[in-house]
């Protein structure tokens, strides 16, 4: 489904907007050996989470692959990947954002040889057909005007028998139903607002005060998955991630309750602007039945 009203400088502004205003103070002092600290810190922070990048992502074979990440945002997943050799290629269409993910390469030095970021968007790659063994993308391609077009695009630039490995909103959770469309949409009205009321709907996690409004924000069943992945093969989808402190208003107490409780992971730094407050058992536990990501894994068929 396209949605021509929403422009592509929208999309732009806002998700330069937020992270800015989330990452300027941790980008702008970032040292080499924090850096490293911490994609150590994030690969952690992953495998508490049992996070797509870590499980989905074939680590240990990515040394020499060809891997084109889209929407690096601030650039820790790159950071991590490149960290285990592939040679990333990290398109996002925010400019300051395939700066920032630029940067961390360029602290990387040779650890990170060969690895370029760049500003292009998911719906008009500038690759060439076959070119990559993986495509990895979280939590981007539902923010994009034309969704379907860009998992075209991922089928079209991977190798046959290359891998996607994308994140996508989950429409059959607690999220979507309870916090956004009940919460939100019907008890404030902002359903009543348009198509594009989910984007509009979602929470600011900036520091500073929200002067413009997301754009576009989608979510997908599981059939719906499966329809946007119809040329892949061995299409896999997992559901994860529920988070207590997301409910609209109650949830902020809970968080504090939960920081205390739990504690926080460092892992969230390089990827959120902030430590990340760890989930609790019964979180982790939810989120395979009612969280709020897919971690959607797909191949391109062989030749
Ligand atoms: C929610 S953030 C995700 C960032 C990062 N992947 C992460 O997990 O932290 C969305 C990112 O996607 C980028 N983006 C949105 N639409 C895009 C498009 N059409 N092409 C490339 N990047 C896009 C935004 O600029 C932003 O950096």
């Amino acid at each position: 489904m396209t949605n021509k009203n929403v422009s592509k400088r929208e999309v732009q502004d806002f998700w330069g907007s937020l992270y800015d205003s989330l990452y300027d103070d941790v980008d702008g002092q970032l040292t080499r050996d924090q850096l490293f600290k911490g994609i150590d810190a994030l690969e952690d922070m992953f495998r508490l989470r049992s996070y797509m990048a870590v499980e989905e992502m074939p680590l240990n074979r990515l040394q020499g692959k060809k891997v084109l990440e889209i929407g690096p945002g601030a650039g820790g997943h790159s950071a991590l990947f490149a960290k285990y050799g592939a040679i990333m290629v990290s398109a996002d269409l925010t400019k300051s954002r395939a700066l920032a993910t630029q940067a961390k390469f360029d602290l990387m030095a040779d650890a990170a040889e060969g690895c370029q970021a760049m500003q292009s968007d998911a719906e008009n790659l500038p690759f060439a057909d076959n070119s990559f063994d993986i495509v990895y993308s979280n939590g981007v391609l539902h923010h994009t005007p034309d969704t379907e077009r860009s998992i075209d695009e991922v089928y079209r630039v991977l190798k046959p028998g290359g891998q996607a490995v994308i994140m996508l909103y989950c429409k059959s959770s607690w999220h979507y139903w309870i916090n956004m469309f009940l919460g939100v949409g019907l008890l404030t009205g902002k359903i009543f607002t348009g198509p594009n009321w989910l984007g509009r709907a979602t929470e600011w996690g900036g520091k500073n005060d929200q002067t413009v409004t997301n754009p576009i924000t989608r979510c997908y069943t599981a059939g719906g998955c499966r329809r946007l992945f119809k040329h892949f093969e061995g299409v896999s989808l997992r559901k994860s991630e529920f988070y207590i402190y997301l409910i609209p208003k109650l949830g902020r107490l809970y968080r504090r309750w939960q920081t205390k409780r739990y504690g926080t992971h460092p892992g969230g730094i390089l990827v959120y602007g902030e430590p990340w407050p760890i989930s609790s058992p019964l979180e982790f536990w939810l989120g395979k039945y009612i969280g709020w990501d897919w971690f959607i894994s797909a191949r391109k068929p062989k030749a």
